[in-house]
Formats: structure tokens, C-alpha cells, sequence
């Protein structure tokens, strides 16, 4: 990873010319939260194709490939319209690689969104779960390689990689906008395929409340870089392995518009309070 830092300077260099505030949050605009941009204020949008060391475009439904900068609660912010996906073909640290000129630029926290499918049997479609735990099971890890020990640890800690403190206000804002929000446990695959009902039936048997393609990644980079974590996933269909139905992703993304105004209060809470 010692080839990194060169990278991430340039690619911060670039942004910082087009946008010379310093973001106190990052935030990854998932299945769970394609529009939130539109929540920002003095917006500049930079594609990721312009970012020299980006990796090229992401091409997901419901998904966009731009940075924007700007304000929310008056809070200047970095948001990533659209990711990277392991099964998009991108080496695992290059998926992750944006959260590292994220902080560069000066953030704090990160804010991650995605859609999940519901493995928790009381959970409902379009329901909100806020993450506080995770089972990698990509079985990639984007910090195998030469560390950088300027960026972060060998070992990096992970008790606790979902910020405490951040799920205890998401809950609050939630119970203060009479809306249910659970705490759960992702686990993520590689996709791209959903998962079969007996892979469903083994996620939930490991301990998994959902399952997803994404976010884990860019987490174990948040980590290593020492960023404070949130992270919300939109539930978009129900895995429940002895009446399964037909996943299809535009029913995810259907389903996470629905999920979405509440993400956006929960995320536009936690930002006040920073
Ligand atoms: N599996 C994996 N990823 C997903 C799912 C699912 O069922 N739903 C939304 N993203």
C-alpha cells in the first residue's frame, strides 16, 4: 500500500482546486440513498472519470458516478453519488480507495448507505436497520498488502467499528421522527447474484440480519484511517428461505426509495449534531 499515498495526494490535490472547503463528513450514497444529493447546498459535482486515480465509473442501476461537495445542516460534506463494487470487477482496494481521499480531505465521519435483503424475520421491506456489526464474507480484505503505516495500523482494531456514539443518535432521531430504526448485523457478500435460499439460511444461521454487496469494504478502510463510522441499509426484499420470492434490482431499488426519507432524517440528524 505504500504506492498509495502519492495517489490519494493527487486525487485530493484535484478536488481541493474545485472545491476548496474541508469536509467534516464523508457520505456514500447507496442503493438506500441515490438522492440525497439533492439535500446538499453550494454543490460543486466533479465526475469520478475527471479524479486522476479514481477508479473508472461505477454503472449500477440506480446509481450515479460524481463527487459532491457542499453543505447539509450547514456542515460542509463529500458525498459519493454512486460506489465501487467488488463485483463491478475493481481490485478490493481500489472499491474502498475513495474513503482514503475522503479523509485527506479532512473528514471525520463517514456516513455509508446501501440496500440489503432482510434475513432478520421481523424486519419489513423498506424498513431502516442501522449497522453495528459485520461478517465479511467477500473473504477480501482491502488492507492485504505493504502497510502504510502513516495511514493506519497493521492490525487495525475491530471491536467496535461502527461508531457507538453514532448509532445512539441515529436511534434517537429515528424514535424522534415516530419511525422504527434496528440495529443489526451486515453480512456482505460478492454478489453479483442474489443469494440462494440455502446461502440465505447459512447468512442467517452465522448471525447476519441482512446481506448486501457492499459497504464492508470501504468500513475496514474507515478503520484503518481512524474515521468514525455510520453506516444505515434500506431493507428492499424479504430473504426468508422456506418462501422465497423472485429478487429482482428494480425491486431493490423500488423498495429503497421507499427507505429513503427516513435514511435522509436520520443522516441530516447526525450531521446537526456534529
Ligand atoms: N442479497 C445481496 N445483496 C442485496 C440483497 C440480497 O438479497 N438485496 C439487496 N442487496
Amino acid at each position: 500500500m505504500l504506492h498509495l499515498a502519492p495517489r490519494i495526494t493527487e486525487a485530493a490535490t484535484y478536488i481541493r482546486d474545485l472545491c476548496p472547503i474541508t469536509p467534516r463528513a464523508g457520505i456514500i450514497l447507496g442503493s438506500g440513498l441515490g438522492n440525497f444529493s439533492s439535500q446538499l447546498e453550494s454543490t460543486t459535482t466533479i465526475p469520478y472519470a475527471d479524479i486522476p486515480g479514481f477508479p473508472a465509473g461505477s454503472n449500477v442501476i440506480g446509481h450515479k458516478r460524481e463527487l459532491l461537495c457542499g453543505t447539509v445542516e450547514g456542515v460542509p460534506v463529500v458525498t459519493m453519488a454512486g460506489r465501487f463494487h467488488y463485483y463491478e470487477g475493481y481490485p478490493i482496494d481500489n472499491v474502498a480507495f475513495p474513503v482514503r481521499v475522503m479523509k485527506k480531505l479532512g473528514i471525520e465521519v463517514l456516513v455509508v448507505s446501501n440496500a440489503s435483503g432482510g434475513l432478520n424475520p421481523k424486519y419489513k421491506s423498506a424498513d431502516v436497520v442501522i449497522l453495528d456489526d459485520h461478517i465479511n464474507l467477500m473473504f477480501r480484505n482491502p488492507l492485504i498488502g505493504v502497510n502504510d503505516e502513516n495511514l493506519g495500523p497493521r492490525f487495525p482494531d475491530m471491536s467496535s467499528p461502527y461508531d457507538p456514539e453514532l448509532i445512539e443518535q441515529a436511534k434517537k432521531i429515528a424514535r424522534e421522527n415516530d419511525f422504527e430504526a434496528h440495529t443489526g448485523v451486515y453480512g456482505a457478500m460478492t454478489g453479483p447474484t442474489y443469494e440462494t435460499r440455502a446461502e440465505y439460511r447459512m447468512l442467517r444461521t452465522l448471525g447476519a440480519d441482512m446481506v448486501g454487496m457492499s459497504t464492508v469494504p470501504e468500513v475496514i478502510v474507515a478503520v484503518h484511517e481512524g474515521l468514525r463510522v455510520l453506516a444505515l441499509s434500506a431493507v428492499t426484499n424479504l430473504c426468508r428461505p422456506d418462501q422465497l420470492e423472485e429478487t429482482s434490482g428494480q425491486e431493490v431499488v423500488d423498495a429503497a426509495s421507499i427507505a429513503e426519507p427516513k435514511m435522509t432524517k436520520i443522516v441530516r440528524g447526525v450531521l446537526a449534531g456534529l
